[in-house]
């Protein structure tokens, strides 16, 4: 195929070839690593010399051309293209076929909004390509959106009926990525309540792997992000492909891998039980795809989610803001407290250092439990006698912001606003809905529904000096019926409550500039760029046991950074799992990522509060390190089971790296602690944080290192476990920046049952520590 137009999209690091194939398709040519500009890409077009078996010719004067084996950058059914099509929909004829051709193309400096969907923003160049079917007289438009800085290119389709005759459309994929193939595996971060985002691996071979959510939501089961990691990258080298949407309801990713081994990769809103009634004139637009590509490995591919997420998808006065520390009574209280326990436990909290209280579930209604009053955010006066605006003053007495908690989307069946407007509960005719958590979901595809939400959550947010809101929503969808809408459009239900949600959000965010908020849905049930686009932070899971929150955690950091993930120190043993963990280590794994605590530190010893104290004000000092700094997963050598996290300032010139280990093993090798980003030249002091050691959780080895003897488990080791404890050692040392990236920071052995000194590592099961790198001051 000859005269061809190949543009040519490029960031800082990565190219997208299109081609625009004589025949009228706009074709895949090439994404990976940046090219030279050069004439001769009509190599890389697709020159088949004859055709095979079976294959459907599209066009006469091109005999040996079919669109089932080429990449190509959208796709429909019944040309020839056998593939998961990007585009399905049903003519007023009957007809599924669609054949879009290019009609033309442009590129410009900038972008537009989404009309009634978020999206990224900032600086980018668009490429527009323009495409018709003309025998349907339908409209195709696919949007490329450079962000050069970032190496991201942010991808969004509208199709627009310009006949005289309705049209049902059955999917709009938000982009389809076609790629030669390879020995590619497909990372997909899946799971339920209390165990989000786990990461899991899907060697690719012939046949199509779906990672979809039909809940309403972008859900825990399988978050939107996905990525294509080479056989031979690693977390430090290696190429691999990120894709994830800015949408935060049902989803689909089809990952399909031909015959000739091709892969295809689409991704938007799922197409189950979607429809869309297309009448003259009008137009469906798709969310937004965010496509990365990094030969950096799984850490820089990670890294140019986490920069753009920061400074594209987050805008507003938190944008690359810290965060404030926070303490939050629901693990603490669930729905039984008074004012009086609260201020119990912000007076101990402020204390220790924390900056803001936040107020969760049960402070309005008669919510004493989760069978009542959601629709009905009216404070509860017998809990707080002087209302919301009453306690907000009695904590900033004590030094502390007030933080709220909010499930705007709900409503008990048991509430006056469902006693007023029981239409407003999503119903299907003539069935009676399920409940989920003894809750039903309000209709936000109705307008009037959305009004009421707007106004109500103004005056509310407006009642008293709030600084922080935790938006929460604790069901998946079900009976999904838009009452408003007539029967032909019922398959618009589960977008046209987003967009009405987003619509919501929009208002109320747009209102409330200083306040900071977290979205929240069950845990991380909805974490999602999306919900970023209007909250900066998520809560990534209510399982706060910082033995499962290192998965969780590490699974969102593919394609999350430190900056969104809430994170809490909470009580032990853990309220999920029973497992006691040392508080220190909760610290560790809470700090890489938005810091908050979430117990009744009001009823700790006090050795426990000192160490609290301590970690506070430790993080205090190097809070955007983990909240903004650049992340890395590394592996701890000789063991796989360890974790080690690294975040370095973007200067190089700071770093905190993590060691976890869930298990002791005495008789270890040599053990090291690597490093990444460091600047290769320099020299740094690399200490270990001061971290406290329970007296009690050393048992009888206690009776080795103090002058008395304990008796384990007896009441007098429990008094001085209280009020005592031991210190490890700082672990002190200078190296080069390049020795601890390459080699790693020898550690001390570990405690191995032949003697204690100061020398020794006390490093027992669920333990970690952090270690911060800083430069020495003669470097
Ligand atoms: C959800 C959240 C929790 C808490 C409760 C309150 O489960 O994930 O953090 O807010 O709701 O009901």
């Amino acid at each position: 195929m000859n005269h061809t137009t190949v543009l040519h999209l490029h960031t800082h690091n990565t190219s997208y070839l299109i081609a625009l194939l004589p025949t009228g398709q706009p074709a895949n040519l090439y994404y990976g690593p940046r090219l030279a500009d050069q004439p001769h890409w009509d190599e890389l077009l697709p020159a088949p010399a004859a055709g095979y078996g079976t294959m459907v010719t599209y066009d006469k004067n091109y005999p040996s051309f079919g669109l089932d084996d080429v990449c190509l950058e959208t796709s429909g059914l019944g040309k020839g293209d056998f593939r998961e099509p990007m585009i399905e929909l049903e003519a007023a004829d009957g007809q599924r076929t669609t054949d879009f051709v290019l009609t033309g193309w442009k590129q410009y400096e900038g972008r537009q909004p989404l009309p009634g969907l978020p999206c990224s923003c900032g600086n980018c160049r668009t490429t527009e390509l323009q495409l018709a079917d003309k025998a349907l007289g339908l409209r195709l438009v696919l949007w490329y959106h450079v962000y050069e800085e970032y190496d991201v290119i942010a991808r969004c389709a509208a199709v627009y009926n310009d006949s005289d005759r309705p049209a049902v459309l059955r999917r709009l994929m938000s982009a389809q990525l076609d790629l030669p193939g390879g020995a590619y595996s497909l990372l997909t971060f899946d799971g339920m309540w209390a165990n989000e985002r786990q990461l899991h691996r899907h060697p690719l071979s012939a046949g199509t792997i779906l990672n979809d959510s039909k809940t309403g939501a972008s859900s825990a089961r399988h978050n939107p992000l996905v990525i294509l990691q080479h056989k031979y990258a690693t977390q430090q080298t290696g190429r691999c492909y990120g894709c994830n949407l800015v949408y935060s309801g049902s989803h689909a990713e089809y990952c399909e891998v031909t015959y000739t081994g091709k892969i295809r990769l689409l991704t938007g809103i799922n197409p189950s039980g979607f429809s869309w009634l297309l009448q003259p004139g009008e137009s469906f637009h798709t969310p937004e795809a965010v496509l990365t590509f990094s030969d950096k490995g799984l850490n820089g591919l990670s890294q140019n989610f986490h920069r753009f997420v920061n400074n594209c998808i987050v805008r507003g006065e938190w944008k690359n803001k810290p965060r404030p520390i926070l303490i939050n009574n629901w693990e603490a209280t669930e729905f039984n407290f008074t004012e009086a326990s609260l201020l119990k436990m912000a007076k101990t909290a402020a204390a220790l250092g924390v900056e803001l209280f936040v107020l969760d579930d049960g402070w309005f209604g008669r919510r004493n439990s989760d069978h009542t009053s959601l629709g009905d955010w009216v404070v509860n006066t017998q809990k707080l006698p002087g209302g919301l605006a009453g306690f907000a003053a009695k904590l900033r007495q004590l030094g502390l912001d007030f933080g709220l908690w909010v499930e705007p989307e709900m409503v008990s069946p048991d509430s006056d606003l469902y006693r007023a407007h029981p239409e407003w509960a999503v119903s299907c005719p003539g069935r009676a809905p399920c409940e989920s958590r003894n809750q039903l979901t309000l209709d936000l595809t109705r307008t009037e529904v959305q009004d009421y939400l707007i106004k109500t959550l103004t005056d509310l947010f407006a009642s008293a000096p709030i600084r922080y809101v935790k938006w929460d929503m604790n069901r998946n969808i079900s009976d999904p019926y838009a009452g408003g809408l007539p029967p032909a459009r019922q398959g618009e239900f589960y977008h046209r409550y987003m967009l009405g949600l987003y619509r919501v959000l929009e208002r109320v965010t747009g209102e409330f500039p200083q306040i900071l908020f977290e979205s929240c849905a069950s845990g991380g049930n909805r974490f999602d760029l999306g919900m970023l686009c209007y909250m900066p932070q998520t809560w990534a899971s209510d399982n706060t046991d910082p033995a499962q929150r290192l998965s969780i955690q590490e699974g969102t950091s593919y394609g999350y950074p430190p900056s969104t993930i809430g994170a809490h120190v909470a009580a032990s043993p853990h309220f999920a799992s029973l497992r006691a963990t040392p508080l220190e280590t909760r610290f560790n794994v809470a700090a890489f990522g938005c810091l908050g605590y979430e117990l009744d530190v009001s009823r700790l010893s006090r050795v426990e509060k000192q160490a609290i104290k301590a970690q506070i004000a430790w993080y205090k000092q190097h809070r955007e390190l983990f909240q903004f700094g650049d992340f890395y997963r590394l592996e701890a050598e000789y063991d796989d089971t360890k974790t080690v996290w690294v975040s370095v300032s973007p200067e190089g010139d700071e770093a905190a790296a993590m060691l976890y280990q869930p298990r002791v093993t005495p008789g270890r090798p040599d053990e090291r602690i690597p490093f990444a980003g460091l600047r290769p030249q320099a020299v740094y002091d690399v200490v270990g944080r001061t971290q406290y050691v329970n007296v009690a959780a050393l048992g009888e080895l206690v009776n080795r290192v103090l002058p008395f003897k304990l008796r384990q488990g007896g009441v007098v080791q429990a008094v001085i476990a209280g009020q005592y404890s031991l210190t490890l050692s700082d672990e002190r040392r200078i190296a080069g920046g390049d020795l601890l990236c390459g080699l790693g920071l020898p550690l001390p052995p570990q405690f191995a049952g032949t003697a204690y000194n100061e020398h020794t590592r006390l490093f027992g099961d669920n333990d970690s520590r952090i270690y911060l790198a800083t430069l020495h001051e003669e470097s």
